[in-house]
């Protein structure tokens, strides 16, 4: 009686305001720590204080594990220390070795206060127990759960309530937790809700809990004047609310344990360095996926991607990828064929001309597999016995088929039959790419369902069918219906609201409950395993679902959103987050998902999305009007001028997916990557870069013709007119010019930026001569640039240097002394050579004069240059951009 009354009185409180201050228990006590003997990792006990049974009854005693793991990353893991819990198999799903580590239950006199690593510094309290990180080299705590003087609760665990809470400073700026889509921009908002478990929401909800699961979040802070970023991963697949107030953060999470990752940084580059090489680097993504992507639901038949391939090129407008949504398929079932509507020879016949223009093609799949006796892909599942159970047999949904079976790809089995289903279908339809949709996973029908006697569920048809069969909610377990419940949905939905029951069990006895938010991950690495083996080339998956990790393995596109402008908004801020999240092959649906959008608007969205989201595909829903880019007059207009921009700048974003690749460092990223100690920029959303000089000041609004642009200091030229530049020595407001058709784009000093010619497609867009911009301080008589190029095949599965198939170069150029010295450094060179790659212009920026200059030297001979000004062609000589020595710094 009395501890449900203190639940009562908890609970009350917790409603009623967010600082749920310590309300359900007195912590844990640490009773003992001690040195492992096996390596350089410290093993703790912690014991409950005083038991409640507020949110169920407290695990007693904990086992506490610490280990600085590299220079930069220190982890804190806490779970029941005599059963084991669910945690993150990344073993299984990546078939790695398990990143777990449980030792032995003994017991030591607490004698260290303290456990140092080269930056970071964990200490702790006993009693209550609780620990802070600090760092080194400023002396700034990053975390510290100790609930003295604060508002908030000490440490709970019990078995489906866990809450922890650090201390923050008011002026920290956070950003992360997600997927979610912040209506207040990339910076983390004081008293907004963040809530984590992947829901088929569409993306124009705002801050609501979305397809994705990320519970990461990177802080920055100015120090004395001086930036510092770090990130805090909770390792963690369980439904969680994180209360952000200001000046606290408090995780409340229905399962698993504590596995906190500390990355030091202190750049916000390092930070998501140091991120990524513990989940995964990003996937190469084929140099093809950086095109444009053209897609709606609604294609009907093979003649309808014809016509649409057609007038694209009609229109002279850039494409690279054509996809079909579901309707290619029999009755909406995967793997299948419409073959009235999508005739096997015709398909084939329009895919091998395709093919020969340098196109590709995508369809989409769905998890739900239809229940229907006659379907082989069904009839193999059954036997192989891969999908999720509820009570002893397969769980019984409805998606686009009607009734369906949920592969559980945490079962081996499921992955080498979803193989073999992906490998049969390749031989039927050679497909480049597969797009895994509604993997969160998505059920139109909620709770327990059945076909109800006498009625014949329909196959496929019309999109939005109703639910065919009869669902009835589940309450009556603690997995469905636990105690505390997180804000799923933006209302506390049930656990299940269209989705599997979070009491059915995958491979092993695993819950849906533990493993719900990493479905859509582990389907993507089956896909990914599967593709690599039929193509033997580099995958291109997008998925709509994520977890930590995915990244290593898919795209990411930001789900339905509207055609309005505050979904052009938000998308930005998204696109931000992925690149944070380690996903940094992200874009929306350019145009916007549903309903009509405004001409203006489409246009807008093609400036931001066609040229600069890193994934960029205009797609639309069965219902809305046609918005392929060639359907109005000025949207083919500004589509001519983005798209042919972002094909002339293809190397230098497939040198970022490169970069993203061997660093995580996003393709897309918030202003203050480049200029952390620019407090100015710190919450700054409507403006991004692109790699680390590139920045992109686009309309978001409507009727604008002009637009306030944040110049961080330094000088500036503008992409398109390159004689333009803005200048500040502390940075700037500018009020810039934006009639519709143009985008304010510009570049940064010190960049040597590789460009080409672009074309219709990205095949023949990568055989044009290049030229380079380089961008001196404006009017400096000193000053430097440099860019890099990385090239290859990218039909090669890897991206790396050193197998003889690439090529990477350095470029660097000074200004001093009167002259202008232009030089590269090839590490590798055979690609470009083998390709017959030239650079045919040099375009400098920044000089003064013609008095400033009177020599230009492209490695070390003087090249002609009549006016001396800023365009040195050297299209004479034709500079090869490869070479076959190594290291040297010779020709480009
Ligand atoms: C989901 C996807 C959308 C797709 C539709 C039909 O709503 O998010 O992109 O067009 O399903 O397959």
């Amino acid at each position: 009686m009395a501890s449900s009354l203190s639940l009562l009185v908890a609970i009350i409180f917790c409603f009623s305001s967010l600082r749920c201050s310590n309300a359900i228990g007195k912590g844990y006590r640490l009773i003992s720590i001690e040195k492992s003997p096996d390596d350089d990792s410290f093993i703790g006990y912690l014991q409950v204080k005083q038991s409640n049974k507020i949110y169920g009854s407290d695990i007693t005693i904990l086992r506490l594990f610490i280990k600085h793991e590299t220079d930069h990353r220190l982890r804190v893991h806490i779970t029941d220390a005599k059963k084991q819990r669910w945690e993150v198999p990344y073993n299984l799903l990546r078939r790695e070795q398990p990143l777990r580590v449980f030792g032995k239950s003994r017991k030591y006199p607490v004698t260290v206060q303290e456990i140092s690593g080269p930056e970071l510094i964990l200490s702790f309290t006993t009693d209550p127990f609780s620990f802070a990180v600090r760092r080194r080299s400023n002396g700034e705590t990053i975390f510290n759960t100790s609930s003295s003087g604060k508002d908030f609760g000490e440490m709970v665990f019990k078995d489906q309530y866990l809450e922890i809470s650090t201390s923050l400073p008011k002026d920290a700026s956070l950003y992360g937790f997600g997927e979610n889509s912040q209506a207040n921009g990339i910076k983390l908002v004081p008293n907004e809700p963040y809530t984590l478990f992947t829901e088929d929401v569409s993306a124009f909800k705002l801050n609501t809990d979305l397809y994705g699961s990320h519970p990461v979040y990177m802080d920055l802070r100015n120090v004395r004047g001086k930036a510092y970023a770090h990130s805090v991963l909770l390792l963690n697949s369980n439904g969680m609310d994180v209360f952000y107030r200001g000046d606290s953060l408090t995780y409340k999470v229905i399962g698993g344990v504590f596995d906190f990752y500390f990355f030091a940084g202190p750049s916000p580059l390092n930070v998501v360095d140091q991120y990524t090489s513990l989940i995964g680097r990003p996937a190469p993504m084929p140099y093809w996926s950086l095109g444009f992507h053209q897609c709606r639901w609604g294609y009907r038949n093979v003649s309808v991607v014809e016509d649409v391939v057609d007038n694209y090129q009609k229109a002279k407008i850039p494409l690279d990828v054509i996809w079909n949504d579901a309707d290619y398929m029999d009755g909406y079932k995967d793997f299948t064929l419409d073959i009235v509507n999508f005739p096997h020879a015709k398909l084939l016949a329009f895919l091998d001309r395709i093919h020969k223009m340098g196109m590709k093609y995508v369809v989409i799949n769905d998890p739900g597999i239809g229940v229907n006796a006659s379907y082989g892909v069904y009839q193999r599942g059954m036997a192989n016995d891969v999908f999720i159970k509820y009570e002893g047999k397969p769980f019984l949904a409805q998606v686009w088929p009607g009734p369906v079976y949920f592969p559980d790809f945490l079962n081996p089995k499921t992955v080498s039959w979803w193989g073999d289903e992906i490998r049969r279908f390749h031989e039927l339809v050679p497909i480049d790419g597969l797009w895994i949709d509604m993997n969160e996973v998505s059920n139109f029908c909620s709770g327990l369902c059945k076909i109800p006697e006498g009625k014949q569920c329909p196959s496929g048809g019309e999109p939005g069918v109703t639910c065919c069969l009869e669902c009835k909610n589940i309450t009556n377990t603690r997995w469905d219906d636990p105690p505390y419940k997180i804000n799923a949905t933006g209302n506390k939905a049930p656990l299940g609201f269209k989705t599997i029951p979070t009491s059915a069990y995958h491979y092993n006895g695993v819950r849906e409950y533990d493993a719900h938010s990493i479905y859509g991950f582990s389907e993507a690495i089956a896909t990914h395993e599967a593709l690599l083996d039929v193509q033997g080339k580099r995958p291109f998956i997008l998925s709509r679902s994520t977890f930590v990790g995915s990244g290593q393995y898919a795209a990411h596109w930001t789900g339905d959103n509207q055609g309005t402008w505050q979904s052009l908004q938000v998308s930005i801020s998204t696109m931000l987050n992925f690149g944070i999240f380690g996903v940094p092959m992200v874009g929306s649906d350019i145009c916007g998902f549903f309903p009509p959008t405004p001409e203006e608007l489409c246009n807008r969205w093609i400036e931001v999305g066609a040229f600069f989201y890193p994934f960029s595909r205009d797609h639309a829903d069965y219902y809305a009007p046609r918005k392929e880019l060639y359907q109005w007059g000025t949207v083919a207009e500004s589509a001519r001028n983005a798209l042919g921009m972002r094909y002339k700048l293809l190397p230098f974003l497939y040198t970022l997916n490169y970069e993203a690749h061997m660093t995580g460092a996003p393709i897309a990223r918030p202003l203050f990557f480049s200029f952390p100690d620019y407090t100015e920029c710190y919450g700054l959303s409507k403006q991004f870069l692109l790699g680390s000089s590139f920045m992109i000041s686009p309309v978001l609004e409507q009727g604008k013709t002009q637009l306030e642009a944040l110049f961080p200091p330094g000088s500036w030229y503008h992409m398109f007119d390159m004689t333009q530049v803005v200048f500040s020595k502390n940075g700037k407001l500018v009020t810039l010019p934006a009639p519709l058709n143009a985008v304010n784009v510009h570049i940064y000093q010190n960049i040597k930026l590789p460009m080409q010619q672009g074309g219709l497609n990205s095949k023949e867009a990568r055989t044009t001569p290049f030229r380079l911009v380089v961008a001196f301080p404006a009017g400096a008589s000193e000053g430097y640039a440099t860019g890099k190029l990385f090239l290859d095949d990218d039909e090669l599965p890897e991206m790396k240097l050193g197998n003889g198939q690439s090529t990477y170069v350095d470029f660097y150029a000074s200004i001093g002394n009167e002259s202008v010295k232009i030089w590269s450094q090839v590490k590798e060179g055979k690609f470009a050579l083998r390709q017959g790659l030239v650079i045919e212009k040099v375009i400098v920026l920044g000089l003064k004069g013609t008095g400033q200059v009177s020599e230009i030297h492209l490695n070390g001979s003087p090249i002609s240059n009549e006016t001396k000004r800023i365009e040195v062609s050297s299209k004479e000589q034709k500079y090869v951009v490869g070479s076959e020595d190594k290291g040297e710094s010779k020709s480009f």
